[in-house]
């Protein structure tokens, strides 16, 4: 891994058995409570969209808020939210899935984003893929045209990537 993978790697914290036991838990509140390493995630996701003209970074509740959000100020471009079901107060569309750990249902406003929109979807890790399959399908239901989903943190043995480049979507993770 690069200097910066490496230190990016050093700052997330490790929680075993949570929320279930096997599961070990990769915590970015270490990696966004250091500042260098908060400022160096978002400089790193945002780098290859630059020259893009993006109209909306999509984020993914929770921790793909607090990314999503920065990303979208560096690029100035519109933040779309990707709920947890029943927290969005407008007419929704809504999509089952399944994580490494559960199944939920998510929720976008049917207005939030524009047929033919260049959306870039974010979230803090993609681990089976589930999560970020789903808010890719939500996306392109409403017309949207998702040129790439970016993770700081990937677990390639959960195979997250490869479902999602089989839907056709560049991913883009910064430590693995
Ligand atoms: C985590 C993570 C991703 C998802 C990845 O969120 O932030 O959204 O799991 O898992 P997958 O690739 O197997 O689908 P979680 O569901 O724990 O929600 P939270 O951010 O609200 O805690
Ligand atoms: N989402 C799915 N698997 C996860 C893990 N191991 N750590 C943090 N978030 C996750």
């Amino acid at each position: 891994m690069s200097d910066i993978a490496n230190s990016l790697a050093a700052s997330i914290r490790a929680i075993h058995d949570y929320p279930k036991p096997g599961i070990i838990f990769r915590d970015i509140t270490t990696l966004l409570g250091n500042a260098k390493a908060f400022r160096q995630a978002v400089d790193e996701l945002v780098r290859p969209y630059q020259s893009l003209s993006v109209d909306q970074v999509a984020g993914i509740e929770a921790r793909g808020f607090i990314l999503g959000g920065a990303m979208a100020h560096q690029l100035s471009s519109g933040f779309v939210p990707i709920r947890k079901k029943g927290k969005l107060p407008h007419q929704t569309v809504r999509m089952a899935y399944s994580l490494e750990y559960g199944t939920d249902e998510m929720e976008m406003h049917v207005d939030a984003v524009k047929p033919g929109d260049k959306v870039i979807l974010c979230d803090d890790l993609i681990a089976t893929g589930g999560t970020a399959e789903g808010a890719v399908k939500l996306l392109r239901q409403l017309g949207a045209d998702v040129v790439s989903a970016c993770f700081v943190i990937d677990l390639p043995e959960l195979g997250g990537r490869r479902k999602l480049e089989a839907l056709g979507v560049e991913v883009r993770t910064l430590v693995a």
